[in-house]
């Protein structure tokens, strides 16, 4: 089976400051793995310069089988790509039905959208309850399970996750993270979850990638790298 996204030797930075020196990454379709690693490692560069929003100084980024690195970010969704950016990024003066009627954008219309809408609003019980509300006043759990809804409705093949767990509390972390997972084995979703959250990242993914300074320095399953004492020490607080 072919590779769901690769990324090869990618360089990216910001002007003359170099941030990603040469990051190489292979998640196959349906799994979850996780990018984790401390503030400032460049998590967030290497999402966003997938999702198209900062480009690469060099190196490729093939996903699903077609060479996307000179794309822009709008034309990503389409293609099946989806990123939720840290801290969700909702609409706060649109409802929660608003927002996610903006992730299904462009299938407006179509008889799949209707069904979108109903398939998230039954994987996130919550936010048909909270339909009608505004975004802005949704707690944090729920801010961020709107954000992943509203990736859900473009029908995406993979979806990137940048930071979920910031500014939630332990349980709300543990209750995303779960959905996170459902997701990806209901919908067979391929996910990559990008995380400071070492501990929990680990246990919800099949895979691991961690990120130091712009530099892959270790890779493996989950499980196993959840158990390396030098990863606990590091990353864990073990
Ligand atoms: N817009 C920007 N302009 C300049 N430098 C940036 C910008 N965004 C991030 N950086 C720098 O790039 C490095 C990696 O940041 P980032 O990708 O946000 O890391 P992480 O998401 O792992 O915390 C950091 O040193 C950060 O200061
Ligand atoms: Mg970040």
């Amino acid at each position: 089976m072919s590779a769901a996204l690769r990324i090869e030797n990618l360089y990216a930075g910001y002007g003359q400051a170099g941030v990603l020196e040469g990051v190489s990454i292979s998640v196959e379709p349906g799994e979850i793995v996780s990018v984790v690693g401390a503030n400032g490692a460049g998590k967030t560069t290497l999402l966003n310069t997938i999702a198209g929003i900062n480009r690469p100084s060099s190196g490729r980024i093939v996903f699903d089988g077609v060479d996307i690195g000179h794309l822009r970010a709008h034309q990503l969704p389409a293609r099946g790509l989806a990123l939720v950016p840290e801290g969700g990024r909702l609409f706060p003066f649109m409802t929660v039905q608003e927002n996610l009627e903006m992730g299904g954008f462009s299938r407006r219309g179509s008889p799949e959208f209707r069904t979108a809408l109903h398939d998230v609003t039954t994987l996130f019980p919550i936010l048909r309850e909270r339909r009608e509300q505004y975004a802005g006043h949704l707690s944090g759990g729920e801010r961020q399970m709107c954000a992943i809804a509203r990736a859900v409705m473009s029908d995406p093949k993979l979806i990137m996750l940048d930071e979920p767990s910031v500014g939630l509390s332990p349980k709300m972390v543990g209750e995303v993270f779960l959905l996170v997972e459902r997701l990806a084995r209901t919908r067979g979703l391929t996910v990559v979850l990008v995380e400071q959250n070492v501990q929990e990242a680990l246990a919800v993914s099949d895979r691991a990638y961690v990120i130091d300074h712009g530099r892959i320095v270790r890779e493996g399953a989950s499980a196993d790298l959840a158990s390396d004492a030098a990863i606990q020490a590091a990353y864990m607080g073990l």
